[in-house]
């Protein structure tokens, strides 16, 4: 397992390891969004516990695009120093931090008129006016909060896009080694790609090259904001659906997600990270194999930047295995690190043990509620 500990570069950014904590709402910020004294003590423990870079729980940018109570406020600068803070001590533990962006859309559980989203008095300022209302690509009724968002004019990607390309810009200012733009999991900038919630006949519906768009623009505004070599992550879906690579469903393909990937390095992307309907994975005796493995590796071959693929990855021997053949740069832990914090130095100490999380998805509640074997 030698190789899950040799350093790795995205962009700018040098890690100590291939080890990456995936994006993990840890639901401890305050009301307002402002990371916590236990959510910086929460990444200071994972930092110490050996990984090599943290990717932050989803931080919203713009009111309206919060997608869950207690996530990171990366609104305005108000936070700023608790920012800083958290970025110093993960820092000083030898690890990487990357701020995650995203625009919850439709999917989110806070929506207009829900008391907990909009801004209440005592909330920092919002990065634009809130539109009180959800943008969404089209006017399709969300699955599971029932939310029909209205269909996002030109414009209001275009705000969208320099929202998260200001983001982008604070967090580079506050000391972050990267930021990742959340394109999967059925979010907003997910749903833009996926033909379930995209109907649209304008340049940003269709094929995926408009499908793909306002992601991109996404993308080339942290770029611009950020400067030629500041990482800018894109966490995508390998697919919509997990028992049907092909989209047959209806959602995102394997072979559109690989386009959308493609143009996405071309906005500037600096990484990749696979990921996908994890939730459903979960549910499968996957054994300790990667659920999106193959598609992982498909694109290291495809692509010229670094793969990070996550999601199931259980044993280090498992792991390191797809490391040497795949060509792909990292692999992505998510409830690994929330059952053991210190899982990567117990690895590296040689431990054989595959990790000792089961999958029972309890921790995956959005209520800051820890790992049930923990407690
Ligand atoms: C409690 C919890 C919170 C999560 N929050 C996020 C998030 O903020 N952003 C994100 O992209 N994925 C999020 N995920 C998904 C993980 O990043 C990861 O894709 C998924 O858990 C599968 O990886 P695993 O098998 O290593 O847990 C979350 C998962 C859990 C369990």
């Amino acid at each position: 397992m030698a190789n899950l500990f040799e350093p790795m570069t995205i962009g700018g950014m040098a890690a100590r390891n291939r080890l990456v904590r995936a994006a993990t709402a840890e639901s401890l910020c305050t009301r307002d969004g402002e990371p916590s004294a236990p959510l910086v003590e929460c990444y200071s423990q994972l930092a110490a516990g050996g990984v090599g870079t943290i990717i932050t729980g989803f931080a919203y940018f713009m009111q309206e695009g919060k997608a869950a109570e207690r996530s990171l406020n990366a609104c305005s600068d108000e936070f700023g120093a608790a920012y800083r803070r958290m970025v110093d001590q993960v820092h000083g533990r030898g690890a990487r931090i990357v701020l995650q962006l995203v625009y919850g859309g439709s999917k989110s559980k806070l929506v207009a008129g829900d008391p907990r989203w909009l801004p209440a008095a005592s909330e920092t300022p919002c990065d634009g006016t809130p539109t009180a209302d959800v943008l969404g690509p089209s006017a399709v009724v969300n699955p599971v909060t029932s939310v029909v968002p209205r269909p996002a004019s030109e414009a209001d990607i275009d705000a969208v896009a320099a929202a998260l390309g200001r983001a982008a810009a604070r967090a580079q200012r506050w000391g972050f080694d990267g930021v990742e733009v959340h394109g999967a999991h059925g979010y907003l900038l997910s749903q833009f790609l996926s033909p379930c919630f995209n109907r649209r006949t304008d340049s940003f519906g269709g094929p995926i090259e408009n499908r793909a768009r306002a992601l991109c623009r996404c993308i080339e505004a942290a770029r611009q904001a950020t400067g030629p070599d500041y990482p800018v992550l894109v966490k995508l879906n390998s697919c919509d659906d997990y028992d049907d690579p092909a989209g047959l469903a209806g959602g995102l393909s394997q072979d559109d997600s690989a386009a959308a990937a493609r143009l996405a390095q071309q906005a500037g992307a600096s990484a990749l990270e696979v990921s996908g309907d994890w939730h459903r994975a979960s549910k499968e005796a996957t054994d300790g194999q990667p659920y999106f493995g193959a598609f992982g590796a498909r694109m290291a071959r495809e692509l010229d930047i670094p793969v990070i693929v996550t999601g199931g990855w259980r044993s280090p021997r498992i792991a390191g295995a797809h490391l040497a053949q795949d060509g792909i740069a990292a692999i992505g832990l998510a409830r690994p690190l929330i059952r053991e914090p210190y899982l990567a130095d117990r690895w590296q100490a040689g431990s054989p043990d595959d990790s000792l999380c089961i999958g029972c998805g309890i921790c995956g509640n959005f209520a800051g509620i820890p790992c049930p074997s923990r407690m």
